[in-house]
């Protein structure tokens, strides 16, 4: 599988958590910038190298590459103080940081987390189960018009006059919905994140005009999406979603650059479904079924340690993806999760009120009464490191032939080649077809 392009988008294709951190390093690889163009330390994305595990929130998975830059894009929400942890952990792991933030990307301030716990509670059974990072209230302050960006962060006269304007507003909005207030003044806030934009002024710059630049020069860059399709607020499961779009398009916005050349895109895609939130989940396992994936899949928070909610693959929500993020390539991971299972089910389409579904339903009424229509596949036997070693080295031919039939009728289903294929968590536990 050559590339004939120097672009290469990497999305989501479920609900976030489908291994794109592993997909992105290995094709970090070939890659002169890697890019995040949306979302915010809402994200989690895991790098295994030989036996380092690397947990990326901020800063794209293409760090452990010296020869490759690291650009965080205009469409993401930074978390000052949690970027610079995330930098402070590489640097004392002597990974050489070439790192570019652009000016123009959103400030996570201290009221937005507060926020976020707010609204939580407040939406109730209509809200997503946040990561309560305060993504949602950043990206709305955006919206808004009163956000503060990287470069006013870093202009003192500035930042005091919009800091003004989006500290009062969201004090009244908490203390309306709570009757809390702050628990840092405004004069507190202003100074701790002066110091923060002292820290990370070298890493600022004009991201859009650097990558266009670069593109021009015939440079490679590959951008890596945070999230998945269901947790896009346009076309996911709204309002169970995430604040800022994912889906491929969104790539050349977040980043300020206009992508009229043809890319490659690349939906990372779980051989079966993970969820972390509230929302309604057509392929979900009851309980017992679900502890036996989840503990072989390792389907566990990362930070708190709480059980994910797991089921098998939904060919809707993939044919959502290949559709609305034009996929070239699906990345299929965690295949050797999957071995050891006696039978596979596969959903293909819904049943909403007796009638077969093929595209997902915008309604939410009708996606909480959706039923899982299934194939069933007959599985394949659990692989020894000998086995995985052997499928490395011969490639996809050497896969068990009742993968390989798994595997092409996925292609069949959502009309996209799988042309990755993912055995184990390692780098080289990869098959590039
Ligand atoms: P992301 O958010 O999409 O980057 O995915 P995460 O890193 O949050 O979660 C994916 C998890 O699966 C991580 O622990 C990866 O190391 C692991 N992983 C990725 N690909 C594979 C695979 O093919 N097999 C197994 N067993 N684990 C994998
Ligand atoms: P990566 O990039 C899994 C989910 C949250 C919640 C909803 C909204 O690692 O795949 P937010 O904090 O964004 O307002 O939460 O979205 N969510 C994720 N789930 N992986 C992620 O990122 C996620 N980012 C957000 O659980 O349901
Ligand atoms: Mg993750």
């Amino acid at each position: 599988m050559k590339s004939q392009t120097n672009i290469t988008i990497i999305v989501g294709s479920q609900w976030g958590d489908e291994g794109k951190g592993k997909i992105t390093d290995v094709f970090a690889k070939d890659a002169d910038f890697v890019v995040r163009t949306q979302g915010g330390n809402n994200a989690g994305h895991t790098v295994i190298v030989g036996n380092e595990t690397y947990k990326l929130h901020h800063i794209p998975s293409g760090i452990l590459y010296p020869k490759c830059t690291s650009v965080i894009g205009n469409g993401v929400v930074i978390d000052p103080k949690v970027i610079i942890q995330e930098i402070e952990g590489l640097k004392s792991r002597s990974i050489k940081l070439n790192l570019k933030i652009s000016s123009r990307a959103h400030v996570i301030m201290p009221y937005h987390v507060d926020m976020d716990e707010a609204l939580s509670a407040f939406q109730g059974k209509l809200g997503a189960g946040s990561t309560k990072r305060g993504i949602a209230p950043a990206f709305a302050d955006k919206m808004y018009r009163h956000g503060i960006r990287m470069v006013d962060m870093m202009d003192e006269n500035m930042f005091k006059e919009k800091l003004e304007k989006s500290y009062i507003f969201n004090a009244k909005l908490i203390a309306c919905l709570t009757g809390k207030t702050l628990d840092k003044s405004m004069l507190e806030v202003y100074r701790e994140y002066l110091e923060y934009a002292k820290y990370l002024a070298p890493y600022i710059a004009d991201t859009s005009v650097g990558l266009w630049r670069a593109l021009k020069a015939g440079k490679k860059i590959l951008f890596e999406g945070a999230q998945g399709m269901s947790l896009d607020p346009d076309h996911g499961a709204y309002p169970h979603t995430t604040s800022s779009n994912n889906i491929a398009p969104y790539a050349g916005v977040g980043s300020g650059v206009g992508l009229n050349a043809k890319a490659k895109i690349i939906g990372v895609v779980k051989a079966y479904v993970s969820r972390v939130g509230t929302s309604p989940f057509v392929t979900e396992l009851g309980e017992e079924r679900a502890k036996v994936l989840r503990d072989k899949g390792g389907e566990y928070g990362t930070t708190t340690g709480r059980p994910r909610r797991v089921g098998w693959l939904d060919l809707v929500q993939v044919r959502q993806s290949a559709r609305t993020s034009g996929l070239t390539d699906i990345a299929l991971t965690k295949l050797d999760v999957l071995s050891g299972f006696e039978q596979i089910e596969v959903c293909t389409h819904y049943s909403i009120d007796g009638k077969n579904i093929w595209e997902m339903p915008a309604s939410l009424t009708r996606l909480r009464i959706a039923k899982p229509v299934y194939k069933t596949f007959a599985g394949w036997p659990r692989f020894s490191a000998e086995e995985i070693q052997n499928i490395i080295k011969k490639g996809y031919n050497a896969l068990p032939q009742n993968i390989k039939t798994y595997i092409e009728f996925i292609e069949n289903q959502v009309e996209c080649p799988v042309s990755i294929v993912s055995i184990g968590p390692k780098r080289d536990e990869t098959i590039i077809r």
